[in-house]
């Protein structure tokens, strides 16, 4: 018997030594140490061995069982070690290599323009109310008091749906639907898109944006125009900027004005932006016009208002020094991606 273990032994050591993974080992386990193995076959034998040498026997055996399972346990410890080991490597993430570059879309010009002139006005006490782009002649046009026989009611300037929907050519088109449903005190402005009918060349465009804005209430003056005006255009040009109101016409409006600040690009001393007058236009305004507060059954004994409207291309043109509108409307990312603003 001790022949046998000793040659059981060495085929263990020989079996073992080709392994390197757990999976072979746990063969290797099975093959020596289940119960048909080799050890469990000398277990059987025992019987066979004379009584007096049993005792002995069985420690043999006993040795070389607690001899194999050890040696495969520390094998086994081994190989999960490396295997381990050589899954990790694989995973390895190598962080020295710069990350891929996403490009991120950002608010366009026009938009951050509104925003900045929203934003502002939010902080002179108006509150936004947006208006339909596609409206009824009545809105756009008869509530504000434009004469049916009006320029710019005709298809030349305006793009009809049908004879009684257009494209609003302006964000007026909100006075009256503000104020036929909402009693005064008003501070409102309403910033989108209008569209007009005319020829595409780099100081006009068919779609541009206007933000409007009114005040109505008991005595509403010139003096609230000018000093909402002033306050605004100190914040969104530079403080203090200069001025000059203009007589001007506009149906729904009486007086009417326009609104010229003092050339930003040349401080007034003339060059091509201002076409050498020292002034540029920025906005139509005026006090509301009785006939469109009556319009709205609001009584123009008691209540008055102003009114202006600003386009946000003209302002973004001069603010930013861009010589064409067009280049609104062309999405180039060259041009887009200088404005990061927001
Ligand atoms: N709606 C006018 C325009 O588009 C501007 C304006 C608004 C004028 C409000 C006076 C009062 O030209």
């Amino acid at each position: 018997m001790q022949q046998e273990i000793v040659s059981l032994r060495q085929q263990f050591q020989s079996d073992l030594k080709p392994v390197n993974t757990s999976a072979d080992l746990e063969s290797v386990k099975v093959k020596y140490l289940g119960k048909k193995g080799p050890v469990q076959n000398l277990m059987k034998l025992l019987k066979d061995v004379p009584a007096e040498q049993r005792p002995e026997a069985g420690k043999w055996i006993n040795d070389l069982k607690e001899e194999i399972s050890e040696t495969l346990s520390a094998k086994l410890h081994q190989l999960i070690n490396v295997e381990e080991k050589s899954q990790l490597s694989k995973e390895k993430i190598d962080i020295s290599l710069p990350g891929r570059r996403h490009f991120s879309g950002r608010k366009h010009i026009v938009t951050q323009t509104m925003d900045e002139i929203i934003d502002i006005m939010i902080g002179l006490g108006f509150s936004v109310q947006y208006g339909p782009e596609i409206d009824s002649e009545y809105y756009n046009f008869e509530a504000l008091n434009f004469a049916p026989d009006h320029p710019a009611r005709d298809m030349q300037d305006t793009f009809y749906i049908s004879p009684q929907t257009l494209l609003r050519t302006h964000t007026s088109n909100v006075q009256a639907r503000v104020m036929e449903t909402n009693p005064p005190p008003l501070r409102i402005i309403s910033p989108g898109t209008a569209y007009r009918n005319e020829d595409i060349t780099a100081r006009s465009h068919v779609m541009f944006h206007q933000i409007e804005a009114f005040y109505v209430d008991e005595n509403v003056s010139f003096a609230d125009l000018f000093s909402t005006m002033q306050a605004f255009l100190d914040k969104f040009f530079e403080p203090g900027i200069p001025t000059r109101y203009r007589p001007s016409y506009f149906p729904f409006v009486e007086p009417g004005l326009e609104v010229d600040i003092r050339c930003i690009s040349c401080n007034g001393q003339g060059c091509m932006l201002c076409k050498h007058t020292g002034w540029l236009e920025i906005a139509g305004a005026g006090m509301i016009h009785p006939e469109v507060l009556k319009n709205c059954n609001i009584d123009p004994e008691k209540f008055s208002g102003f009114a202006w409207g600003m386009g946000i291309e003209r302002p973004a043109i001069l603010k930013y020094g861009i010589n064409d509108i067009r280049i609104f409307m062309e999405n180039d990312v060259r041009f887009l991606s200088q404005f990061h603003k927001f």
